[in-house]
């Protein structure tokens, strides 16, 4: 399966691609995940990329691009790929389906959780991530066991910087000029599939697999 997952900040990307990641058994890329990696790991790129997003500013179309890119060069994708977070403007989308054709890999589906204002603020400032290994957990709907400790790994659960109500509005202010066009770019394409991303998220992912299912 061959898919680019989209949809505003919050509406659960990186949570839908960490439940299908493991029963599609396909490669996941997430743009936000890379970058933040970088930032973590203090190299010359995290260095740069930093006041994007703590500002929650896009980063530079080229330089997300090319790790996209890069991506695609290191890994086989013969059992698919799972996009998070990319395409995010136009000229994203464009360069996309030129690396996409280049590996002969065509996307199969774009999916657009569609998600309300007050359900993302509410998503997002509750929020907490695992430093260590990725994991999600949220204050209300999914809290740690132990305060501050990741439930998989034991690694310190922080909140993102940039998972404020101030950031979250420029993010969204963002996303509604940059990313949301996008949204025709795919329907253009006959390839959009729309999901109500309110709801809970095993059951967005019982929504999704069958849509899935239907296309095979
Ligand atoms: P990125 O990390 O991609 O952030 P985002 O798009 O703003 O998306 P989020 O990660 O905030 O939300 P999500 O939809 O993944 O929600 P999640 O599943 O975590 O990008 C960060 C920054 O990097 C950007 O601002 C930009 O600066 C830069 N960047 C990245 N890609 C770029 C690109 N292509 N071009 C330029 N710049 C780029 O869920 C959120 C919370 O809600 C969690 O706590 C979760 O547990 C909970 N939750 C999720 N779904 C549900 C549900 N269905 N029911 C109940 N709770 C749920």
């Amino acid at each position: 399966m061959k898919l680019v997952l989209l949809g505003p900040p919050g509406a659960g990307k990186g949570t839908l691609a960490s439940l299908l990641k493991n029963s599609l058994s396909i490669l996941h890329i997430s743009t936000g995940d890379i970058l933040r990696e970088e930032m973590r790991n203090n190299t010359k790129l995290g260095r740069e990329v930093k006041q994007y997003i703590d500002h929650g500013k896009l980063v530079p179309d080229e330089v997300v691009t090319k790790l996209v890119e890069n991506k695609f060069s290191g890994h086989a994708v013969n059992h698919g790929y799972m996009l998070d977070g990319f395409p995010r403007t136009e000229t994203q989308a464009e360069d996309l389906d030129r690396i996409l054709s280049r590996v002969n890999r065509p996307l199969d589906y774009a999916v657009y959780l569609e998600s309300s204002l007050p359900v993302i603020i509410q998503r997002l400032t509750g929020r907490r991530i695992c430093r260590n290994c990725g994991a999600l957990f949220h204050m209300k709907n999914k809290p740690p066991k132990k305060a501050g400790t990741c439930d998989e790994c034991g690694g310190e659960v922080y909140q993102r910087a940039d998972d404020n109500e101030e950031t979250i509005k420029i993010r969204m202010d963002i996303y509604m000029k940059n990313t949301k066009p996008i949204i025709d770019y795919y329907a253009a394409q006959g390839k959009l599939q729309k999901v109500d991303a309110d709801k809970d998220a095993k059951e967005v992912q019982d929504i999704l697999m069958k849509i899935l299912d239907e296309g095979r």
